[in-house]
């Protein structure tokens, strides 16, 4: 069996957005930054809980997984713009707006949101699943979810905001859509309700603990070391901000030890493929680079 990475790669590049037009640079766009250099944290949980329960629905799983890899992409486009983070920096690459210009990376985010519910609608699933994955990823990525989360993250730059609101800031920009992505891969594999929600509410403190990281990655890396503008958020309300960085790295080690508590709760093939993809991607030491 490939490697859930490698796999997930390969799909991506063997499916880029097409488009026949005579725009000089407007398929080239779509794909750029999804093409660029990044961890596919979100299509890697989806997946893993997919080959943890029935590695046979992997080929129809991938296309959902690239669903989730563009819209986070999107939502990556648009978060870099000048009127919301403004940086110039993104998965090793200039950011799009950058590259070309800000209604190019506008459009093109905008497409890129609409294309995953598009994937999702032609992947080989039942009807009934794939209103639910459509469901979920509205449901955490839209109006009260990852956009929720976005604008309360703009409108209150320079406003210190409470840690109960701080938490709910981060959960919904970051960990719904990171909670749904365990979900989704628990609905392809028609797993049962409970185990579904138990998976949806391991990947809220998997998010919050994702998103503490990210902070402490702004606050501490070089933007050469994280691929991405960095030091860039201090009008922000983040974790490091709030905390201050010492407070903080003990926040991530809290929900660190809390999510290996809770990671017992799951069927034990999906613990397991979940342990490794954790240690791969959050147990690191917060300050080692790359
Ligand atoms: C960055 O997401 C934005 C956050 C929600 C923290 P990632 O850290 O997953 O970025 P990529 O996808 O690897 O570029
Ligand atoms: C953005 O959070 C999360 C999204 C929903 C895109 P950040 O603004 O902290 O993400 P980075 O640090 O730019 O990747
Ligand atoms: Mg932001
Ligand atoms: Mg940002
Ligand atoms: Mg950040």
């Amino acid at each position: 069996m490939m490697d859930l990475l490698d796999l997930f790669e390969r799909h991506l590049r063997e499916n880029p957005l097409k488009v026949q037009s005579f725009h000089p640079f407007y398929e080239e766009a779509l794909n750029a930054m999804l093409q660029a250099r990044a961890k596919r944290f979100r299509p890697l949980l989806l997946l893993s809980v997919v080959e943890a329960s029935n590695p046979l629905l992997i080929p129809s799983a991938l296309d959902v997984a690239l669903a989730l890899e563009i819209f986070h992409t999107y939502s990556l486009i648009h978060d870099d713009l000048p009127v919301m983070d403004d940086a110039d920096l993104r998965r090793g690459e200039p950011t799009l707006h950058t590259r070309y210009d800000e209604l190019t990376a506008t459009l093109v985010g905008d497409a890129l949101n609409t294309h995953a519910f598009l994937l999702i609608s032609k992947a080989a699933l039942s009807g009934d699943t794939k209103s639910k994955l459509v469901e979920l990823l509205a449901h955490n990525g839209g109006v009260d979810g990852m956009v929720h989360g976005q604008i309360i993250d703009c409108y209150f730059e320079n406003q210190k905001l409470g840690l109960e609101q701080l938490e709910l800031l981060h959960r919904n920009k970051t960990a719904k859509l990171i909670a749904a992505s365990l979900q989704m891969g628990a609905v392809i594999a028609d797993l049962d309700q409970q185990i579904q929600e138990r998976l949806y509410s391991f990947g809220l403190e998997l998010g919050l603990l994702f998103q503490i990281q990210d902070d402490i990655i702004d606050a501490l890396w070089t933007q050469e070391e994280a691929g991405k503008t960095t030091q860039s958020d201090s009008a922000k309300n983040s974790f490091v901000t709030l905390l201050g960085e010492q407070r903080a790295i003990q926040e991530a080690d809290r929900y660190a030890s809390k999510l290996q508590e809770r990671l017992q709760d799951l069927p034990p093939k999906i613990h397991a493929a979940l342990q490794s993809l954790l240690e791969r991607y959050l147990y690191r030491h917060h300050n080692q680079k790359g």
